[in-house]
């Protein structure tokens, strides 16, 4: 190790500790299952509280909330995470053009609490709108799709792209 190690080390203990008393401070998930799944497969690209990475992955803020009201957006977010995406993408005005892997080896039940954790924990759907139900998963499963078509789909849900 060179002798600049050490104060590298320091100063990622220093900006890691602000962090560590923000997430203390967070009200507990409604969805703790989906909330792990998450911070394991999704916050390396889309960030541990949702915010997105720019020109990465877009945040999963508000659109959830939205997709979660309809039919077809249900079965968007279903889709998203069984098959991935890719092709261009507005989410709040900005584009994102990488590739969502998909995550169809998780289960049905495990799909569902993640999409209800980013639903409601992250995008705060309100209580109007109903959990997600493995059934849903289970229905987009039977149905094989790649990523260029989810996004196709994403054309009649997306509340905007400019
Ligand atoms: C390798 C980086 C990466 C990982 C890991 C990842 N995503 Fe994504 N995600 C993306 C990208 C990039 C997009 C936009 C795809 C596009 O441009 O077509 C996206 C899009 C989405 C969307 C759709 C947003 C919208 O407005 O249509 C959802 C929902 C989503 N991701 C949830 C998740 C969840 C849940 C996980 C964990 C299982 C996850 N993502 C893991 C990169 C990632």
């Amino acid at each position: 190790m060179t002798r600049t190690g050490l104060p590298v080390v320091l100063a990622f203990a220093a900006a890691g500790a602000p962090l560590a008393a923000a997430a203390a401070d967070a009200p507990p998930a409604a969805y703790p299952q989906g909330a792990a799944t998450f911070q394991t497969d999704c916050a390396v690209c889309h960030g541990a509280a949702g915010a997105g990475l720019p020109s990465l992955a877009p945040p999963l803020l508000s659109y959830p909330a939205r997709y979660a009201a309809s039919t077809e957006g249900r079965r968007q977010l279903a889709m998203t995470v069984l098959y991935g995406m890719y092709g261009d993408v507005a989410v709040e005005g900005r584009h994102y053009a990488f590739r969502m892997p998909e995550f169809g080896q998780l289960d049905d039940a495990t799909l569902a609490a993640l999409v209800n954790f980013v639903v409601f924990d992250l995008a705060h759907a309100p209580a109007s709108v109903a959990p997600l139900a493995p059934t849903e998963i289970a229905a987009e499963r039977s149905q094989p799709l790649d990523g260029a078509a989810v996004r196709e789909h994403r054309n009649s849900v997306a509340p905007e792209d400019p």
